[in-house]
């Protein structure tokens, strides 16, 4: 063991390297979809269609988190976290998207939720938007009309203001790559809209970036010397190993699936435009379609220049592997994926149980973006089906994921600086409603009271965190 592994152990053991955390998102778990005075957003109307959602399930009332804080910071205490990552509903704060109108009640919830967290001594992480895009922004256009870049600015100051002296970290957008392609490409998240005519994915893409770059210059402008936090954009991918190890084919394609799902924003984020992959085969794959022009739209200089470098630290969310292979046509990357038959399963069809590839992507983070600090936001495990409180996969899949990122960490010198668990507790988890149960904690929907009921993963949580990332 070299010098330095035997410091970053010490360090480990002994310091503050220990942001454990985990994370709730506000549809998921607030409910009060419509309390004082909150607005639309694209996610109420999504699952008030019939048969967007599983069980046409809804997330009106949700975990009711909305009305219980305690509970809620009962259960972070629980799980001994010492950071909470929780993000903003934009409709509750500003009922139409826009700033004619503030709604203080709704700033005031989110005031009372950080009073008790700072109170409990858990430090939030705010995300300002993950995915509950107001429905009056979505009736003009959405993410596909680039004035949503000055919305969001405006919106992302008015919480930096009222906020920021007491939260210190935050993110700006989640899972920009699901915004795109599952919302805007396959359509099965709001607002559904399915590959319609092809280049609405890039549209919407283009336009994140940049409202997360003008969310990110407005607090280095207005808040960084006042407040001291930091602000980063949290992107999610999955690994990709080649499908036959042998063939250079399924290689190409297994990197092709990392830049689409991580190069597609980290590297306008981190270098100012996409990268030359991306435009290559993009423009490629449009004209073959017949097409005048590339499907992926083109920063212009300045853009460039303001775009890059936006970035405190690299937010990343990471649940599996896949297999790669070369796919001559139609899907843009070029490539298809599926899953080793011999890989454990979870309760989402997406989800298998690999956590080799954590550390493999953490160290590819670190090699292609010049070695940022990184937080991993998101990383977890479902299951179905009824009460099973006795949940050794989450305690094996946690034992395992922790294990490969304390190895990135400790012997690949990957700087990693925090980890982030989904979730607290069983919820809405999108299109397939209540059926996929990702928490730490189960939630008795039976019972009106929505008692939340530990899992046996709390206390190996727990006892994680105690032991700073190690199994005890
Ligand atoms: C990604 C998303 O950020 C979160 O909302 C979702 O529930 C989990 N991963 C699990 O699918």
């Amino acid at each position: 063991m070299s010098l330095n592994v035997v410091a970053k152990l010490l360090i480990v053991i002994t310091s503050s390297y220990d942001i454990f955390s985990c994370y709730a998102q506000t549809l998921q778990i607030e409910g009060a979809w419509r309390a004082d005075g909150k607005g639309l957003s694209i996610w109420d109307k999504f699952a008030h269609t019939a048969l967007k959602i599983s069980q046409d399930e809804n997330g009106d009332i949700a975990c009711d988190s909305y009305n219980k804080i305690a509970e809620d910071i009962n259960s972070l205490k629980t799980l001994r976290v010492n950071h909470y990552r929780f993000s903003i509903s934009w409709p509750r704060i500003m009922p139409d998207g826009t700033t004619r109108k503030i709604n203080e009640a709704g700033l005031n919830y989110y005031h009372r939720l950080v009073d008790a967290l700072l109170a409990a001594n858990i430090k939030p992480q705010v995300t300002l938007y993950h995915w509950d895009l107001p429905q009056a922004l979505q009736d003009v256009g959405g993410w596909e009309n680039d004035t949503i870049v000055d919305r969001f600015r405006d919106y992302a100051d008015v919480v930096f203001n009222s906020l920021g002296d007491k939260v210190k970290f935050w993110i700006t957008i989640n899972e920009p790559y699901n915004v795109a392609m599952v919302g805007h490409g396959y359509g099965s998240a709001a607002p559904g809209i399915s590959f319609r005519p092809g280049t609405a994915p890039y549209i919407v893409a283009h336009n994140l970036i940049k409202a997360h770059a003008e969310a990110w210059h407005v607090y280095n402008d207005k808040y960084r010397a006042k407040h001291g936090g930091i602000v980063g954009i949290t992107i999610n991918s999955d690994w990709a190993e080649p499908r036959n190890p042998y063939k250079q084919e399924d290689a190409d394609a297994a990197l092709r699936v990392v830049q689409f799902q991580i190069g597609w924003f980290a590297h306008p984020v981190f270098n100012g435009d996409y990268s030359d992959l991306m435009k290559n085969i993009i423009r490629e794959r449009s004209l073959a379609a017949g097409r005048p022009q590339s499907r992926l739209p083109e920063f212009t200089p300045a853009e460039v220049a303001r775009i890059k470098g936006t970035h405190d630290y690299f937010g990343f969310n990471h649940y599996t592997t896949v297999l790669a292979y070369n796919m001559d046509y139609k899907n843009l990357e070029g490539a298809g994926t599926v899953a080793d038959r011999t890989w454990l399963d979870s309760g989402s069809f997406w989800l298998k149980v690999t956590p080799m590839g954590f550390r493999k992507i953490l160290n590819f983070i670190k090699e292609e973006y010049g070695d940022p600090p990184i937080y991993i936001t998101e990383n977890g495990v479902s299951e179905r089906g009824p009460m099973n409180l006795n949940d050794v996969h989450r305690i094996h899949y946690y034992d395992n994921y922790i294990n490969q990122a304390l190895k990135a960490y400790l012997l690949d010198g990957v700087d990693i600086r925090g980890y982030a668990a989904w979730t607290l507790m069983d919820n809405l988890e999108w299109a397939t409603g209540f059926d996929e149960k990702f928490g730490f904690f189960y939630v008795n929907r039976s019972d009106p009271s929505l008692p939340r009921i530990p899992k046996k993963s709390v206390w190996n949580y727990a006892t994680i965190i105690n032991c700073n990332g190690f199994i005890s």
